[in-house]
């Protein structure tokens, strides 16, 4: 059993550390490569095609160390350090759009084979600045990586035997499709009319959001058909699971179900859980009625946050 727990606990790790390691060497030998294709003679194309082929192969390993990676991180305890699930955000934040930029050097390269002298030139310098700038965002990724890795212990042994100190049942308990998979619940806490009156939308929910949400929940093709952009936006259905918010209730709404665990996979997703508190002020506010305050802003003065988010924490 204790084998089989922790072969299980491995395996996307394993496989993120194993696939990681392809996209950076791939960005760090792309830039001599381009750079010996630029230059060489706009005849032979063999070169070319050899950058072409480091990049367009960059792009796809980039893209499934990530997959693998956002599998990973999914095993790591929600109850990390802050400057751990800081690391770790920072880190899947950055890895996330390695694929982006090798797909468009990839595409710029095509564009060199086109044989028209000016308009090469530019494209091979974009090239070369590009493929110089994602080395340097790759190396940067990497190193966030390697510290939560080496320095943070994550991904580890050691680190899954930390959760299953904080939380016994849960690691044996997990089953494909069925019961939460990382931990449980976030517990709800009693709603407070008075108090959920003063959370704001502004000051707030939209700070939250766009930290935690709006790099896949933004206004073009938003993940799971849900923007979370705009109150409006919200209120609107997803794919699945009904609108994002309903007013008045907020245990309704599919962001807090979503946010609290209650349907998977539990958001945001790959990242940390948000914290209980966290949890608390969005479903204040969705419990006051969801009130949108960036249009006309309450002239109330600032005294500060009620109820408290994370948002000035870091
Ligand atoms: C890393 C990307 C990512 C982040 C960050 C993220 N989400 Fe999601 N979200 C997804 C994906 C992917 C789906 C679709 C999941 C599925 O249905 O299998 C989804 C689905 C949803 C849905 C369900 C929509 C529906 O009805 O199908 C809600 C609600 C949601 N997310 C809310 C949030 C909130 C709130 C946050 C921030 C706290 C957040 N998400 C952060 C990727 C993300």
């Amino acid at each position: 059993m204790g084998t089989f727990e922790l072969q299980e606990l491995m395996k996307p790790q394993l496989l993120h550390a194993a696939s990681v390691h392809f996209p950076i060497v791939l960005a760090l030998l792309g830039i001599p490569l381009l750079y010996v294709a630029a230059v060489s003679s706009t005849e032979k194309n063999t070169l070319l095609w050899m950058a072409f082929a480091c990049y367009a192969l960059l792009t796809v390993s980039g893209f499934l160390a990530a997959r693998a990676g956002f599998q990973a991180a999914e095993h790591v305890p929600s109850n990390v350090a802050p400057d751990v699930s800081a690391t770790l955000h920072r880190h899947e934040e950055m890895a996330e759009k390695v694929w982006m930029f090798g797909l468009g050097i990839t595409i710029l390269i095509l564009l060199g084979f086109i044989k028209i002298k000016l308009f090469r030139v530019i494209i091979m310098i974009l090239a070369m600045l590009g493929s110089i700038a994602l080395g340097g965002w790759v190396a940067t990724t990497a190193h966030f990586g390697g510290m939560l890795v080496y320095k943070y212990g994550v991904g580890t042994p050691s680190i899954a035997k930390q959760e299953k100190e904080t939380h016994p049942p849960n690691i044996i308990q997990e089953s494909p499709g069925t019961s939460p998979t990382n931990d449980a619940l976030i517990p709800l806490r009693e709603i407070d009319p008075k108090a959920a009156q003063e959370v704001s939308y502004k000051r707030d929910i939209k700070p939250l959001f766009e930290r935690f949400c709006v790099d896949c929940h933004g206004n073009d093709s938003p993940k799971g058909g849900i923007s979370l952009t705009s109150v409006a936006s919200m209120k609107l259905s997803g794919r699945k699971s009904g609108p994002g918010i309903v007013p008045g209730k907020p245990d309704e709404s599919s962001i807090v179900r979503y946010v609290r665990g209650e349907l998977l996979p539990r958001m945001p997703k790959g990242g940390p859980a948000l914290s209980e508190n966290d949890l608390h002020v969005i479903r204040c506010w969705i419990f006051a009625g969801a009130i949108d305050d960036t249009v006309s802003s309450p002239s109330s003065p600032e005294i500060g946050n009620p109820v408290g988010t994370s948002e000035g924490k870091k």
